[in-house]
């Protein structure tokens, strides 16, 4: 990352056009996006046999399903015969996919099972391999389904293990959260007029938090110093004194999860998987966010809370306490991230800007961003 003062204290950030380039977002979605792992779900929604699920990793429709052998695999959403969308439901129980089209018929496992009307053909196509639906990478990773569009996928510990350990410096901080036991209470769907970046910049810096969050800094008095729990090994954020949980009024009385230690009473941590998601960690509950890139200047994000099922299996659950504060918090955040956007592409910040040093771990993102997307020689002047 360029330094532009003898210091070294400041540093610059990209450019406007990085935020605002089709080419660079085509670079990002062919370098980035379909060579990295993506979220996609949870195990439990497809826990059945035939049990499945629709999603979309890029533009690529793809559905993630359960085998009659238990086996959970994701293809893409595609007919091998003339390419019709094959499932159109979100979620569902199968126990064949058969095309509207032209009614050809799949397994659970991908099997091209039936071809109707063409006994010239048919022994060639069917329980023939070649013809059975196209498969997607998936791995399970704590109870969450990644999915990898790269024919020759990196190991998934590549990418997610190794942000853990250079955020904890162990995997077992975030294992003794238990995710795979949680079910999500709430979800929130945001569509944020900005660029990925901005999005997944403003989750790896607190400098904007007591400007902007009066309800976070409040629950997490020390992120009022503008460093957040990112910034060191391991580290977490303590509540407020007067605060039983991390929720809006700061009152809760859910049960911690159960492996948790008693350092992580009344503790927040947070930590960013480059390239798309942001996890929270709460004593009684996790706050998971996927970004869904659209165009440059265009991102979906979702938003999850989960909790333990035998505490939402309670008459009195109630998640609404919790779910205010991130969701405030999120609001805040994203229209924030739509200040900066609006001007990406103004005079003014053809050059970028700059970072100062409780933000200069960001500078890290924007080498991974760089590294990966490879620009042209002949353009890296341009950026
Ligand atoms: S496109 Fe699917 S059967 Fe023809
Ligand atoms: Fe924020």
């Amino acid at each position: 990352m360029v330094v532009i003062n003898e210091s070294g204290k400041l540093k610059a950030t990209l450019t406007g056009e990085m935020y605002t380039s089709p080419s660079v977002f085509q670079l990002e979605k062919k370098h980035i996006f379909s060579e990295s792992w993506i979220f996609v779900g949870y195990e439990y929604e497809v826990k059945e046999p035939g049990e499945f699920i629709r999603t979309k990793v890029e533009h690529e429709n793809i559905m993630v399903v359960r085998g009659k052998d238990d086996v959970l695999r994701a293809f893409f959403n595609v007919c091998r015969h003339r390419g019709a969308t094959l499932c159109s439901a979100d979620t569902g129980k199968a126990g064949i996919f058969r095309c509207p089209y032209h009614s050809w018929s799949y397994g659970l496992d991908g099997t091209l099972l039936g071809v109707p009307n063409t006994s010239e053909c048919k022994e060639q196509l069917v329980k023939n391999e070649q013809y059975g639906l196209e498969p997607v990478h998936l791995q399970l990773w704590h109870g969450m389904i990644w999915l990898n569009l790269s024919e020759h996928p990196k190991p998934i510990e590549q990418q997610i293990d190794a942000q853990m350990i250079e955020r904890f410096g162990n995997l077992e901080t975030f294992a003794r959260y238990g995710l795979e036991n949680l079910r999500v209470a709430h979800r929130e769907e945001y569509e944020v007029d900005a660029n990925w970046k901005i999005i997944i910049e403003n989750f790896q810096e607190c400098y904007h938090c007591s400007a902007i969050h009066p309800e976070l800094t409040e629950t997490l008095p020390e992120f009022r110093s503008g460093i957040g729990t990112q910034n060191g090994i391991g580290t977490g954020a303590k509540f407020n004194e007067s605060y039983q949980a991390f929720s809006i009024s700061g009152k809760g009385n859910r049960a911690r999860l159960k492996d948790l230690l008693p350092e992580d009473d009344r503790t927040y941590y947070g930590i960013t998987i480059l390239p798309l998601v942001f996890i929270n960690l709460t004593p009684d509950h996790l706050i998971i966010h996927r970004s869904i890139p659209i165009n440059a200047h265009k991102t979906k994000v979702i938003c999850d809370w989960l909790f333990d099922p035998a505490e939402m299996a309670k008459s009195d659950f109630d998640p609404s306490d919790a779910v205010e504060l991130f969701h405030r918090v999120n609001l805040q955040d994203f229209e924030a991230c739509q200040w900066c956007q609006e001007n990406m592409g103004s005079k003014a910040y053809r050059k970028g800007g700059l970072l100062v040093p409780v933000e200069q771990h960001v500078s890290r993102f924007y080498d991974y961003v760089l590294e990966a997307i490879q620009l042209p020689e002949n353009e890296k002047g341009i950026f």
